[in-house]
């Protein structure tokens, strides 16, 4: 039996793990007096995991409506394009929870994870990673955040064709996106109380574009007096945090989109695979908080899918919203669930559970 004094101890960390922080949240309730939120099923297994939140969710009576909307994109101008509708409707709810969408390979309209960071300005994504009690890796103190640049570097979508057989991949860093992006990572560091900002870059080889990311950083750094900026280039990051990830729980990183993508599904691996990584692409305005994983093609339809990281990054969305009771219940059922044996945990976590018992699962426990 936990004492009270540690059952707020834990509460606590776990607000720490799965916060979003600094950026505010502007939505207002309707007319039910509940928050309209948006959701993006998603492909693949988007559909299963997204119905397990919607069910966890209703039977734990979260006072929220869920409004879905079409992303179905269009070329406009040459440019992919959301749908108009879906762009004003979650403008005005400011919010909005997403399943994984495939992108075509080497082909076809730009990636829809792109599109949407462009369209709302969802400059951070913010990826928290933490051991989970009773699921057993090479590692148990995993504890780590990472905060990645998500609108530019390789990521910009800047290609073409020099000549047949030579093609030019344009990697974009611009002061604005990275400062901004910092000024994002210090103030997350601060309200969480860690004191310093792990800036991880390649500037040795790529001096101009990681350079002024570096620079940018620790300019943005001298704003910041009580939180130290220490660097770290990516390989030798990989490196040491496969060797003892213990260090890095004293860190925010921050990193470039690329690098970000990399190490956080790195991360992800330390403590036991995509299905448990949630995260939040956070704008000044308008937050859309995704699993770090895409649409598993692999097991889709198959009823095989872990819903954790969807619904550890609804946890992320609920804490965005001040709706902390609830975020709190959810998260304690979910990791509960998962601690509680094989035959609650789905395949990817070595169990037998199915999507479905998983989410029944999780609902006996609210
Ligand atoms: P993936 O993340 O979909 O799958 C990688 C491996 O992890 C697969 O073996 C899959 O079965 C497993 N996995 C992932 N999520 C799981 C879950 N919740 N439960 C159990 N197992 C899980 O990566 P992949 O195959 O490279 O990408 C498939 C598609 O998803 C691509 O079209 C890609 O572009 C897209 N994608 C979308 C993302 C997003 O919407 N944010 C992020 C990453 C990929």
């Amino acid at each position: 039996m936990l004492s009270s004094k540690n059952l707020m101890r834990t509460a606590l960390r776990a607000q720490r793990t799965y916060a979003t922080s600094v950026a505010k949240f502007t939505g207002q309730k309707n007319a039910n007096g509940h928050y309209t939120v948006n959701i993006i099923e998603g492909d693949g297994i988007g559909i299963e995991i997204s119905k397990a939140v919607k069910d966890i969710y209703k039977a734990a009576k979260v006072p929220i409506d869920w409004d879905p909307v079409d992303v179905t994109p269009s070329l406009v101008d040459g440019r992919t394009t959301l749908p108009a509708e879906t762009v004003k409707r979650i403008n005005k709810n400011k919010i909005a929870l997403k399943g994984p969408l495939a992108t075509p390979v080497g082909k076809g309209h730009q990636s829809l994870n792109l599109t949407l960071r462009k369209t709302f300005n969802l400059f951070a994504n913010v990826r928290p990673c933490k051991s989970i009690v009773g699921y057993e890796t090479p590692y148990s103190n995993v504890d780590t955040v990472l905060i990645r640049e998500n609108t530019e570097g390789e990521y910009a979508g800047i290609e073409h064709t020099v000549v047949p057989g030579v093609v030019q991949s344009i990697k974009l860093i611009t002061r604005d996106a990275s400062q901004r992006v910092a000024r994002y990572a210090f103030e997350y560091a601060r309200s969480i109380g860690k004191k310093k900002v792990l800036v991880v870059h390649k500037a040795t080889l790529m001096k101009y574009g990681d350079g002024l990311f570096l620079e940018s950083v620790s300019q943005v750094g001298q704003e910041f007096p009580d939180i130290e900026v220490v660097t770290e280039i990516i390989d030798n990051t990989c490196l040491r945090m496969v060797q003892d990830p213990a260090p890095y729980k004293d860190v925010v990183m921050v990193m470039p989109n690329l690098y970000g993508d990399i190490m956080s599904d790195l991360s992800s691996g330390l403590i036991g695979g995509l299905g448990l990584t949630p995260s939040g692409n956070m704008g000044d305005d308008v937050s859309i908080f995704e699993a770090v994983h895409g649409s598993a093609p692999d097991i889709a339809g198959k009823g095989l899918a872990n819903p954790t990281a969807l619904l550890l990054s609804s946890v992320m969305m609920l804490r965005h919203m001040s709706l902390n009771s609830y975020a709190d219940k959810i998260e304690k059922a979910v990791l509960d669930t998962i601690a509680s044996g094989p035959e609650n945990r789905t395949g990817d976590l070595k169990g037998t559970a199915t999507t479905q018992s998983f989410t029944d699962a999780v609902i006996s426990r609210l």
